[in-house]
């Protein structure tokens, strides 16, 4: 079946405003990033449904670890409990689950659950969702360079096509769309490599509130976009197309 090129194929989302969204309601952070798993569940739900192939989430950014020390460990042991929760719902939905960033300081408790959130999850076509976890795209094109390096690529062989297979995100086409939830109007160290024609949208939605409505906002928004990655769009001015 073709695809409706009004529907992105990637989706990226930076999922910001759990905080804000918790303390309106005068409850903890920790509170917030617990709707938050529930927002990002069905986030992933409604976009199979609307043919979205890939959607990546920014989890955990190398950044992260800057905040206080509870309300990290509150995040590593959010996973436990998300995958422990919705692992198997997920998995009969046909979602493939991909985790991308660096594990090597993640706990080995952490690390079996994300492998076998993946193990489990392999075979599955439906949707890929991928969760940046410990991730940073500066690292990601780090982490590239040196693994093409201890594979021997040389300067000559290596170009864009080379460098993206060692991404962290070489299992997926570039987002086409990309969404920040929180009111900030950046991008936060996110997919920096992959993003680079990435249509934007940024919405004052607290992540925890995102649902069926915003996406759709977002969806009908980026199907108005114009996308020309660099060129021209040759039907613009049909008479000169035509060499008048
Ligand atoms: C940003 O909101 C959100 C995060 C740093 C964490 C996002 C994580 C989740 C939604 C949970 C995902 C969990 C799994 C298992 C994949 P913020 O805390 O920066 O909010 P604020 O800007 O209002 O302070």
């Amino acid at each position: 079946m073709e695809r409706n090129a009004a529907i992105p194929r990637h989706v990226a989302i930076v999922m910001d405003g759990n905080g804000r969204w918790a303390k309106k309601r005068f409850m903890p952070r920790f509170f917030g990033h617990k709707q938050g798993v529930d927002a990002l569940v069905k986030t992933v739900l409604a976009c199979a449904d609307r043919g979205i192939d890939y959607l990546t989430v920014f989890a955990f950014s190398s950044e992260n670890w800057k905040r206080p020390s509870e309300e990290v460990s509150g995040l590593m042991g959010l996973v436990l409990v998300a995958v422990a929760k919705y692992l198997t719902k997920l998995a009969n939905d046909g979602v493939r689950i991909q985790i991308i960033g660096d594990r090597s300081q993640v706990s080995d408790k952490l690390r079996a659950a994300w492998e076998q959130a993946e193990s489990s999850t392999r075979h599955n076509t439906r949707i890929t969702l991928s969760v940046a976890f410990n991730y940073g795209g500066r690292w990601d094109v780090v982490q590239a360079c040196r693994q093409a390096i201890r594979d021997g690529v040389t300067a000559d062989q290596l170009d864009e096509a080379m460098l993206n297979r060692y991404m962290a995100l070489s299992h997926a086409p570039d987002p086409d769309l990309f969404i920040r939830t929180g009111g900030e109007v950046r991008i936060s160290n996110f997919l920096l490599w992959q993003a680079a024609y990435s249509e934007l949208v940024f919405t004052d939605c607290l992540w925890p509130e995102f649902g069926e409505a915003e996406l759709d906002a977002a969806l009908a928004e980026y199907a108005r976009r114009d996308r020309r990655f660099g060129g021209v769009k040759e039907t613009a001015v049909p008479e000169l197309a035509r060499g008048a």
